[in-house]
């Protein structure tokens, strides 16, 4: 835990824990982009930050690439309300770029119940990319109701509300420099 992540804790005393410190996340992010950077060295890939809780991700990962890239944004919203992911999502914000014919990383903060990442999925190939891959910064396997092909993930995590690292509460506490568990 850096100094960082412990001025936090002793600011917002509802936090329980830090689950992932700083420091790892800028380890593995850092592993990630390398892996990445490998597979596509013969590529131009469209990296697709899915907004709001992607964009620290996209942001430190893009950094931690090597290869020619592009970044992209889109948000989704689950239709149905409540607390639980209907996962038939509505497109809220879409892509600028045509995808026909591109590779496609899919940036996401969690998957969950896995439902939002597999009916994006589902919207976006009928426009034809050429591969669509996801990169999930955590993984919380254990919830999940639909099978998603996870090909970069960064920790999995336990069935935990958990916030930091683009990851709210409220629409609070994205800033969080940690993945941190809050108290009950
Ligand atoms: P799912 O995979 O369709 O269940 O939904 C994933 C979405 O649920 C994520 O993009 C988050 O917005 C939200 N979510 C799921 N678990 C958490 C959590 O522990 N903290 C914050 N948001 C979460």
């Amino acid at each position: 835990m850096t100094f960082d992540d412990q001025e936090y804790l002793s600011r917002y005393p509802f936090i329980e824990k830090v689950l992932i410190s700083s420091e790892d996340i800028t380890r593995r992010v850092r592993q990630l982009g390398n892996d990445i950077s490998n597979d596509y060295k013969d590529s131009t890939p469209i990296f697709v930050c899915i907004l709001k809780g992607a964009y620290p991700f996209l942001a430190d990962l893009t950094r931690c690439v090597s290869i020619e890239h592009e970044v992209d944004f889109m948000a989704v919203s689950s239709y149905g309300g409540g607390t639980q992911s209907s996962g038939v999502v509505k497109i809220e914000k879409d892509l600028k770029a045509n995808i026909t014919d591109r590779d496609i990383i899919l940036v996401e903060d969690i998957i969950d119940t896995g439902l939002t990442i597999d009916n994006l999925i589902a919207l976006l190939k009928v426009r034809n990319p050429r591969s669509i891959r996801v990169a999930a910064f955590v993984d919380k396997k254990i919830a999940r109701k639909v099978d998603v092909p996870l090909h970069y993930t960064g920790f999995e995590i336990p069935n935990e509300f958990v916030i930091g690292y683009g990851l709210d509460y409220d629409e609070k506490y994205r800033n969080l420099p940690f993945i941190g568990v809050m108290k009950a």
